[in-house]
């Protein structure tokens, strides 16, 4: 079943933001992403109106997927960011997020990092003791404030890929609460001269598709709020992080939104009015959510291979080192004949990338209709964390990008060429 996204036309052609993806390989070539600008807008929207009844806050995790053009769109809609090097600091300054609309993540900020955060008034997630004190050093030393939170870590368990779960007490991330090192963070940041103190964070995985593990994130981190209060300390904002799910497979259903934000709601203004504290803004972080299924992957089907009793193999031009996540994390990326999307999926396949290595796959045993040389793979939802972790594995170049909206393709990231696999490689004198 299709994402309401696409549509097929009478050529059995996919069709994405109004363009057909053939047209589009023969226009830009193959390996190519695809972002479809109308439907990032609608992510954003749905997430921003299912908590409409609060103040709040979209903070794009650049981490999903950077481009200049992706980053635009969501500034347009209003979002903030969430960043976490300096130069996804400086592509969201680019598109015009103000910094007082970002939030600084990752428990390994050099000072270079935290100095541009400190210039432009970016709220820095503070992960350790240490940290906070080279924050609070470099404040003084350039004569500002730093606005600071504290990413707590609450010892939940997130029902997904232990690589992607981060708020287990054994994760390297945050301040524990249970041991009472939080509050001794914000205990200390009161005491410092060029430190103010504005929030809350957590972040406790992501692919998360069921609303409860939000809620009990909500919970501990308002236990901490309520503590906090106690200790006359007052917040902006309370930060929940990332982490909601889309569905990659055909039998996985949405998140039901309007329930994780009622929920979750109900569990900040508990607290809140319990303890008779002003309303705080709700900062989530959502990367995936906002340009997960916004992207395809096409690929050009090379070469089939038959072997008795086996799944037909398909080599296409993109491998791992275009997408990792199938080879990284077990990921499934629903996959389907671009060009064929009117034929019946009679045909059991293994989907091969280019590289040397047996992990190398997008797809194991899908069903598809009979992939013939220079047919077209469509590879779904790889908008977040697809060209963002791709490699040059091989020396192949990663892949171009087009952004596809209302019948018009424009490229939003060139395809490396040659010049830019050796660009930086030297010789060193003995060898010229
Ligand atoms: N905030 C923080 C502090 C994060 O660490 C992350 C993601 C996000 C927000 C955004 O999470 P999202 O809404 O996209 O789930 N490479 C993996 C995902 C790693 C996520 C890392 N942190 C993947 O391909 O599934």
């Amino acid at each position: 079943m299709l994402k309401p996204h696409f549509r097929v036309n009478p050529a059995g052609h996919l069709v994405c933001g109004g363009v057909d993806a053939v047209e589009l390989c023969e226009e830009f070539g193959t390996p190519l992403y695809v972002m479809d600008e109308e439907r990032i807008r609608d992510n954003y929207r749905r997430f921003l109106k299912a908590f409409s009844r609060r103040r709040v806050r979209l903070c794009y995790a650049l981490k999903a997927n950077s481009n200049s053009a992706v980053v635009k769109v969501l500034a347009e809609e209003g979002a903030g960011a969430d960043v976490s090097s300096e130069n996804e600091l400086r592509i969201a300054l680019r598109a015009g997020i103000e910094g007082e609309k970002m939030v600084f993540n990752g428990n390994l900020k050099t000072e270079a990092e935290l100095k541009l955060a400190l210039r432009h008034g970016v709220a820095i997630n503070i992960d350790n003791f240490q940290e906070l004190e080279v924050v609070g050093r470099l404040a003084e030393r350039m004569r500002t404030e730093a606005r600071v939170s504290f990413r707590i870590n609450p010892d939940l368990r997130a029902p997904t890929h232990p690589y992607i779960a981060t708020g287990l007490r054994e994760s390297k991330f945050g301040f524990e609460v249970g041991s009472g090192e939080a509050l001794e963070a914000y205990r200390r940041a009161r005491g410092m001269k060029n430190v103010k103190i504005v929030g809350i964070h957590a972040h406790i995985g992501s692919q998360i598709l069921d609303p409860s593990p939000f809620v009990e994130e909500a919970e501990k981190v308002m236990g901490v709020v309520a503590e906090l209060h106690e200790m006359g300390i007052e917040l902006e904002f309370v930060d929940l992080g990332g982490g909601v799910g889309i569905p990659y497979r055909p039998e996985e259903r949405e998140v039901r939104l309007e329930e994780l934000a009622e929920r979750v709601i109900s569990a900040v203004e508990e607290v809140e009015e319990e303890k008779g504290m002003g309303k705080h803004l709700l900062v989530f972080e959502p990367g995936r959510y906002l340009v997960g299924d916004a992207g395809i992957l096409l690929a050009r089907v090379e070469y089939t291979k038959e072997r008795r009793g086996l799944p037909r193999w398909i080599s296409l031009d993109a491998g791992m080192n275009a997408l990792i996540r199938p080879a990284l994390y077990g990921a499934y990326h629903h996959i389907e004949l671009a060009n064929k999307m009117n034929l019946k999926n009679d045909t059991l396949t293994n989907v091969a990338g280019p590289l040397c290595e047996s992990g190398d796959f997008l797809g194991k045993e899908r069903l598809l209709p009979k992939a013939e040389r220079g047919d077209l793979a469509v590879i779904f939802d790889v908008g977040a964390y697809g060209l963002a972790m791709s490699s040059q594995h091989t020396a192949k170049p990663r892949p171009a990008m087009v952004m596809v909206r209302r019948g018009r393709a424009a490229l939003i990231r060139k395809r490396e060429t040659f010049r830019d696999l050796v660009r930086l490689d030297l010789l060193p004198p003995w060898l010229r």
